[in-house]
């Protein structure tokens, strides 16, 4: 009970985005039209409990409760603790979301929770807060697929130009639970071109991090430390595939990643070199598999931009500083534009998932009041 009552307090120090009154105001005298969707968010997925409000693809408010200090001890997200955390908060984060928005309930027109991929059991708890919530409102629940978010994250981003100019253009998702490059030509019009035939790329971070005895999450850390040390310290494995095809459908060997092999070398480089590894080690230990993933990210979108001239890269991964340095020069040099979420949208949050509902996309009527969860819903 004590935890629970923490937890909600968190949800204050966490927000990551403030509505202040000038923004409020500005929000309210944009929205005068009344015939732009004006949608409550709600992410559930995975780790963080998460809603928000979005109008068109203006974000009213976004409000992120993040369970890190939950998961950090077992080194990796609990299931049963992320449903029970999210059953806890959500109601605190869905009233806090609201209020930041300036609206009223019955200002809403929409509510949308992501419905897969993610742990069945977290996304539940989203889905059926929505059904309820749009229920007791007399308004459209909508369903969501948490990859086609990531991919909206962009375009709710300030700098960046609107979905359909954008279109065509290559999707590089790189998360905690995904690693795909998706060839977008419209809305709802995906194709899957590579993705991971192991771990994600997050994941790898995550679990490097583990082994070098770093913390979680992985990724942050990481990139962190590989600041102060040298990338060249050991030459980790890129996880480059045979040409030809691989085993899922008809995806080219040359667009997919494989992680797993990496954090293999990792693991035997510490066996191998236990007395060696001290703190200017693992620094550099940091910066050469940090190098390896984002070398990999970088080979697999620097081949498929042959397919589009702009690239959207997405998802928690695509905060890491070196992705962005190394992604920005690649796009230099063989002439692609590259797009990125405002920081605030990278890891999971709920603005995403509202707007793509916002644009009429994902699921809705009675598909969605019927919807269940999809653990494992792609994309494409
Ligand atoms: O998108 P996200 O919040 O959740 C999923 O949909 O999976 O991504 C979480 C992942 C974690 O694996 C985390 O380690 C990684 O994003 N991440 C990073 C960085 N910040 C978060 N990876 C590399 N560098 C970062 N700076
Ligand atoms: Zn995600």
């Amino acid at each position: 009970m004590q935890r629970s009552g923490a937890q909600v307090r968190v949800a204050e120090s966490v927000r990551i985005q403030h509505v202040t009154e000038d923004m409020l105001s500005g929000a309210q005298a944009s929205t005068i039209d009344s015939s732009l969707p004006t949608i409550l968010g709600i992410e559930t997925s995975c780790d963080e409990t998460a809603a928000a409000v979005v109008r068109g693809t203006e974000v009213l408010s976004c409000v992120i409760l993040s369970q890190t200090d939950l998961h950090g001890p077992y080194g990796g997200v609990v299931p049963e603790i992320a449903s029970r955390s999210h059953v806890k908060t959500l109601p605190a984060v869905v009233s806090e979301a609201v209020s930041d928005a300036g609206v009223d309930w019955s200002g809403l027109t929409g509510v949308a929770a992501t419905y897969g991929p993610g742990l069945a059991s977290s996304l539940l708890v989203g889905i059926s807060a929505a059904r309820a919530l749009a229920f007791r409102l007399g308004i459209p629940v909508h369903g969501v697929n948490h990859l086609e978010a990531h991919i909206y994250s962009v375009f709710v981003s300030d700098g960046t130009p609107s979905f359909e100019d954008a279109c065509p253009f290559i999707a590089l998702i790189v998360s905690g639970g995904h690693t795909s490059l998706v060839r977008v030509t419209g809305p709802g019009a995906y194709r899957l071109i590579g993705q991971t035939i192991d771990d994600a790329a997050g994941e790898a971070f995550d679990k490097g991090a583990n082994l070098l005895g770093l913390g979680y999450p992985g990724g942050p850390v990481i990139d962190k430390a590989a600041r102060d040390g040298d990338s060249k310290f050991v030459r980790f494995p890129r996880g480059r595939q045979r040409k030809g095809k691989t085993r899922f459908g008809d995806l080219d060997a040359e667009l997919c990643f494989s992680f797993s092999g990496l954090k293999t070398a990792l693991l035997y480089y510490l066996r191998d070199n236990p007395l060696s590894v001290g703190r200017t080690e693992v620094a550099s230990l940091a910066a050469s598999y940090q190098e390896a993933i984002v070398d990999a990210l970088a080979d697999r979108c620097g081949k498929a931009m042959k397919l589009a001239s702009r690239l959207v890269v997405c998802g928690g991964v695509s905060l890491n500083s070196r992705l962005r340095s190394k992604l920005n020069d690649l796009a230099q040099k063989q002439r692609f534009d590259v797009f990125w979420a405002e920081p605030r949208f990278c890891a999971d949050n709920a603005a995403m998932v509202a707007a793509v509902a916002a644009a009429g996309l994902g699921i809705s009527g009675e598909d969605a009041r019927r919807m269940d969860a999809c653990p494992s819903l792609g994309i494409g």
